[in-house]
């Protein structure tokens, strides 16, 4: 595995490779990333990967802060997998060229956005960033972050020529979707957060077999106080979007039901 630093090497480090697949982190390399990068191997000649924390993206410096990081143990596991390019550039390197930022378009103010001031704005800028540096014919998304997904195709799959390849959400025993941020919870909290996503399994099992019947907005008033009751949670959404352009669902077409959430000070988001 060749690990690259900046800007300069990564281009003469791939200015032969046409095929190749991007999966973008920040690190905390897991089982979710894994299949990504696997899907990756398969799919494509090289696979490049970014581990950069980014700060832009962090609407709490907090939350920057005390993002798991352990960048020697990310190394040895992608080894290990055999990636062939690991990019880790530094803040100075990925940020030294001034780029415009984006600005979201008002019918993107759902979700996410409404609650974390900046952050999609900033994913884009760093995707941006990332995408015209390595210019991959695929990048590997998963689709626990589905908001982000959306947004990335939306925003710069017109720019960039790449195709968006939607990886499903990648869950342990438990039902919980792995993700660099259950570092964070202690087991009480993980027992929590793995009650919560099986409830929610449940509930769309539920609702799947006859959805018409249903009054949606008054399901969601009913299951935001159970689950804000039962788990000691804050709930910032429990909405149910169109899975294609995430409008609100009238019940027609393929929905997704998204979630998040603050459990004490840890942030959870997950969809299903
Ligand atoms: O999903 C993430 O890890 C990040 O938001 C991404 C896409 C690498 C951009 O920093």
């Amino acid at each position: 595995m060749k690990i690259i630093r900046n800007i300069l090497d990564l281009n003469k480090a791939i200015k032969d490779f046409k095929n190749f697949g991007f999966v973008p982190t920040m690190g905390g390399i897991h089982q979710g990333h894994i299949s990504l990068i696997k899907k990756s191997q398969k799919q494509c000649k090289k696979t490049i990967v970014s581990i950069f924390v980014n700060p832009t993206q962090f609407n709490d410096n907090n939350d920057f802060k005390k993002y798991p990081r352990n960048l020697k143990i990310d190394i040895k596991i992608l080894k290990k997998i055999k990636v062939d390019f690991l990019f880790i550039p530094n803040v100075r390197e990925i940020y030294k060229k001034k780029i415009k930022n984006f600005k979201l378009y008002k019918n993107d103010k759902i979700l996410c956005v409404n609650h974390r001031k900046g952050h999609f704005e900033g994913v884009l800028n760093i995707m941006n960033r990332l995408l015209n540096v390595i210019k991959a014919k695929y990048v590997f998304l998963g689709e626990k972050d589905y908001q982000q997904l959306f947004l990335i195709k939306k925003y710069l799959g017109k720019k960039y020529q790449f195709k968006i390849i939607n990886c499903i959400t990648v869950r342990d025993k438990n039902k919980v979707a792995l993700s660099t941020r259950i570092k964070l919870l202690n087991k009480k909290n993980y027992y929590k957060v793995s009650l919560i996503s099986k409830y929610l399994l449940k509930l769309k099992r539920e609702l799947s077999i006859n959805i018409s019947r249903y009054n949606l907005s008054l399901l969601i008033k009913q299951n935001i106080k159970k689950l804000e009751d039962l788990y000691k949670i804050k709930i910032d959404y429990l909405e149910f979007r169109n899975e294609k352009n995430l409008n609100k669902f009238n019940k027609r077409g393929k929905y997704r039901l998204f979630i998040a959430y603050y459990l004490e000070k840890v942030r959870l988001i997950d969809n299903y």
